[in-house]
This record gives structure tokens, C-alpha cells and sequence, in this order.
């Protein structure tokens, strides 16, 4: 099959790194004579058949940009489409017909979605119906299987760090307690990994149920040894022992409409009325998903791009690019949506933590 025209959409929330994949995928098209529709907004921009024409002068010096030249949208579903004039989030509508058909009209031969979990269920939905897709997983949770890293995971883990070692000295002078919430969803991924590179001293992530008495009493205990400070890393999504976690909002139409967050203040309040040390809560929020790249990023995202475009030209339809041992590979998106990646409780990344110090605040664990 020959390849004359492509779309490309991002979809599902931003992340550094998506415009060095639409870079990517563009500069290796165009190089091909192949033309590119960049859709706006993830899939409403197929839904509304709104996009633009992806020339060498779009794509140039974006590499390093945050966010998405193209708009993203993580409530465009069009299957279960509710945003006016179309849908409302009380009545739904099924406009996957409309996609196929603007698809068809557009001559398009192939479409590349750049997204997370979400994004690659609605990209199997219409590699079902028999549109011709090639996906690139994004997400800065890194919950994907089969792909040994998300491209935004590295930028977002970078900012949490910085931010842990920040609060390390203002924590340091007042002898407190500083909670720092991150993003993540329901994996602890961004937590753990900040946690250990940033030397956190407790770290609460949703695979591992916390307990407030073991939080406390670790607190307490390296009060007894004299460190007057402690910090305290937390997923969003962290669940104590009857399994209840912090939901900020939910939003209505999104494939996940549960909207996590607000940890850090429950915690921050319960350990100074438990421990009596001044305690404050940090969240670090959109933070971790704004501004440019790391080199990583750039990288990754580059690889992931290019390898997209080759996909298309071997016809690999409803495949994922994945990274595999630092190569790019190739995995049905089936396969990449079975199951969600989570952190391995008894992995070597929790153990590694324990090792040097680190409390899960759990009972089971440590
Ligand atoms: O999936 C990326 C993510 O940033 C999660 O870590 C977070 O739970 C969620 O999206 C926040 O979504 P929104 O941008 O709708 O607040």
C-alpha cells in the first residue's frame, strides 16, 4: 500500500515531548513526499474536522517546546461524545461514524495517535472498525505496559526531584514536615522514582496501602535520632488500609472522569496533630507536565516519532512503538492496553528504597 497522506492528533493530557513527536513523525513524512493533517485537539479535531496543514516550517524549532502545537483534549471521546453542539455529558453520543467519514474524506491513509491509556482505548476502538492506526505511548504516569518508558515520565520525574530537593532546605531550617503530592494516577511510578532520587524519607504510592501510625511513628523515630526534618513523597492516587484515596473532582466525559489529589493537606494535618511538628503540604500538580523536555525526552520522543512514521510505511497497523532494552519496537496496542503498569511491591525498586531507609508507611512492607 502506498502512503500519500497522514493525520496525527495528541490526545489526553499534555506532556513534554509531544511536539518532538509531531516534529519527528512530520520531518519523516514530509521527507517521504508524504503530506501530514495535524488534527487539532486529540480526537475532536476528527470529530469537527478541524486541523492543519503540517509543513517543515510548522515543525520547525519545536523540539524543545512544552505542550502540543496541536491541542489536546483528555474529554474528546468520540465514542461517547459530550461536548457541545454535539453532546452533552447527560447524553452521550457515538460519533465514531463521523470520524471514519472525515477520515475517509480527508484521503487519509493512515492516522498516528500520540497518547496514554485512554487515547490507545479509543485508537483499538477505531483500529476495530478498520481505520489504519499507528500509536506512540505518552503519559507522564509511565502506566503503560509494554513499553519500557512513556516519553513526559523522565520530564515530569525531573520537576518532582527538583522540587523534592528544594523542600529538603526549607524543610531543613524550620524543622518540619514537608508532604509533596505528585501526579501519577494509580501507579506511584513519578513518587517512588523522586523519592529515591531526591532522598525522601517516606513514600506513600497506591500499590502499597499506608497506615498513619507507621508514618508518624518513622517520623517520630527519626526525631530520636535527631533529624528534625522529614519528607514525605505521596502519590495522588495513595490508598491507606480501607482503601480510600483523595479525589479532588470528576469530570464529566472523561474516560476517567475521577480526578485525583488533595493527599498532601490530609496528611500534612494528620501528622502535626499526631506528631506535633509543624507540618506543610506541597502539591506539585501541572507542574510536571509544563514547560520543555529533558535531553532524555527529547530523545525518546524523537526515536518514538520516527519510528511511528516507519510503522506506517511497513503497514504495522494497530501497533504501538515501544521501547524495548533502548531499541524501538513494535506491540500490538491490544497487548499495550491489557493491564495497567504498576509498581511491583516486592520488586527491586521497592526493596532498593527500604534498603536505604525509606518507610512505605505501610505495615505489610519494611
Ligand atoms: O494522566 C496524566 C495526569 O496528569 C495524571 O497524572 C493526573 O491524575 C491527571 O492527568 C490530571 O488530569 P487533568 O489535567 O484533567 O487535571
Amino acid at each position: 500500500m502506498s502512503i500519500h497522506k497522514i493525520g496525527i492528533l495528541t490526545a489526553g493530557g499534555d506532556c513534554p515531548g509531544l511536539n518532538a513527536v509531531v516534529r519527528a513523525v512530520s520531518k519523516n513524512a514530509l521527507g517521504h513526499g508524504i503530506e501530514v493533517l495535524g488534527f487539532k485537539n486529540g480526537f475532536d479535531g476528527l470529530v469537527r474536522n478541524e486541523f492543519i496543514n503540517i509543513t517543515d516550517e510548522t515543525v520547525s524549532n519545536i523540539l524543545t517546546q512544552g505542550g502540543t502545537i496541536l491541542g489536546s483534549s483528555n474529554i474528546a471521546n468520540p465514542f461517547k461524545y459530550t461536548l457541545p453542539p454535539f453532546g452533552t455529558p447527560q447524553d452521550p453520543k457515538d460519533l465514531s461514524s463521523v470520524v471514519m467519514h472525515n477520515f475517509k474524506e480527508n484521503q487519509l491513509d493512515a492516522l498516528i495517535t500520540v497518547g496514554g491509556d485512554g487515547t490507545l482505548h479509543m485508537s483499538q476502538q477505531f483500529v476495530d472498525l478498520g481505520m489504519p492506526i499507528v500509536a506512540v505511548p505518552k503519559t507522564i504516569d509511565n502506566d503503560l505496559c509494554s513499553t519500557d518508558q512513556t516519553f513526559g515520565f523522565d520530564s515530569a520525574l525531573a520537576i518532582a526531584t527538583e522540587a523534592i530537593d528544594r523542600l529538603h532546605t526549607t524543610a531543613q531550617s524550620h524543622h518540619r514536615v514537608m508532604i509533596v503530592e505528585t501526579m501519577g494516577r494509580y501507579a506511584g511510578w513519578i513518587a517512588l522514582r523522586s523519592a529515591i532520587a531526591g532522598g525522601g524519607d517516606i513514600v506513600l504510592v497506591p500499590e502499597i496501602p499506608y497506615n498513619d501510625e507507621v508514618i508518624v511513628n518513622h517520623i517520630l523515630e527519626r526525631r530520636r535520632k535527631g533529624k528534625t526534618f522529614s519528607i514525605v513523597v505521596a502519590a495522588e492516587g495513595a490508598k491507606n488500609e480501607a482503601g480510600e484515596q483523595a479525589v479532588t473532582r470528576t469530570v464529566a466525559g472523561s474516560t476517567d472522569p475521577i480526578r485525583l489529589g488533595g493527599i498532601a493537606y490530609k496528611l500534612s494535618q494528620m501528622i502535626e496533630d499526631k506528631t506535633g511538628i509543624e507540618s506543610r503540604a506541597c502539591v506539585l500538580g501541572h507542574t510536571q507536565r509544563g514547560g520543555t523536555p529533558t535531553a532524555f525526552d527529547r530523545w525518546l520522543s524523537t526515536l518514538y516519532g520516527a519510528k511511528a512514521m516507519d510503522m506506517i510505511l511497513e503497514g504495522k497497523f494497530g501497533y504501538m512503538a515501544s521501547l524495548h532494552a533502548f531499541k524501538m519496537e513494535e506491540v500490538k496496542i491490544a497487548d499495550a492496553i491489557a493491564q495497567l503498569k504498576r509498581v511491583d511491591p516486592q520488586g527491586p525498586e521497592v526493596r532498593a528504597a527500604l534498603e536505604v531507609g525509606m518507610s512505605f508507611g505501610s505495615t505489610q512492607i519494611g
